[in-house]
């Protein structure tokens, strides 16, 4: 095991949490060997049973942190349903995680028209042809899609598919973690007063 990398900085000293997120993600920006927005999506279905996968994140500031899906997926409907969800960034090559949590929202439509039109083509086209997770009888039959929607989308600009949009988590909460050694890591919370100012508290590793 190699030695804890020294942060630049002692993050514990960071008083707004947002501006820390941008650092940390900067740092990976800088070291991860792939997808440093990469995050894991925290859900709850109807009955409360929780549900986990990776998105990307797309967007972030005071405002709130976001990212773009189908809305008739799992997490879609999921999301829909609560409109509640946990966010957790783990930077393996810097040893740091970073938790959220807080009820999400629906990006505005000229927002995700933005971000939609800034896609590569292929993935506008496979945003109208992907049903997102629902039963798919064979990669034929999504090919056969993704082909009838590039004929039927082959001039002119691809709008956007009223099922394809951006959610933006508003957190409560956000927690910064970073190991030192012998388990006894860094760990501290920001909490939402409410008035647009965090709480900060240091948590026991
Ligand atoms: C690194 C990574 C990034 C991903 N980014 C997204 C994303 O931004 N949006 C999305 O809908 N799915 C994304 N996916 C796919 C999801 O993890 C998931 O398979 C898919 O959205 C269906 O999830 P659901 O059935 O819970 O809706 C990504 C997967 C990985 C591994």
């Amino acid at each position: 095991m190699s030695e804890t990398p020294l942060t630049k900085d002692d993050f514990t000293t960071r008083d707004e949490p947002v501006r820390l997120f941008g650092d940390w993600l900067a740092d990976a920006q800088e070291s991860e060997p792939n997808d440093p927005t990469a995050v894991a999506l925290a859900t709850v279905d109807q009955d409360g049973l929780p549900d986990v996968r990776m998105v990307l994140l797309k967007g972030f500031d005071r405002d709130g942190f976001v990212f773009y899906t189908n809305f008739e997926s799992a997490k879609g409907v999921e999301l829909l349903g609560s409109m509640k969800a946990a966010m957790c960034f783990h930077w393996k090559s810097l040893r740091r995680q970073v938790r959220l949590r807080g009820p999400v929202e629906i990006v505005s439509d000229a927002e995700a028209d933005a971000y939609f039109a800034s896609r590569p083509r292929g993935s506008r086209i496979g945003a109208w042809a992907s049903k997102q997770s629902r039963p798919l009888e064979s990669r034929f039959a999504l090919e056969k899609s993704v082909a009838e929607y590039t004929a039927r989308h082959a001039v002119g600009t691809i709008p956007r598919p009223p099922h394809w949009s951006g959610f933006r988590l508003k957190p409560q909460t956000i927690e910064f973690w970073h190991d030192r050694p012998f388990r006894l890591h860094d760990r501290v919370v920001f909490t939402a007063d409410g008035k647009g100012g965090w709480n900060k508290t240091r948590l026991y590793p």
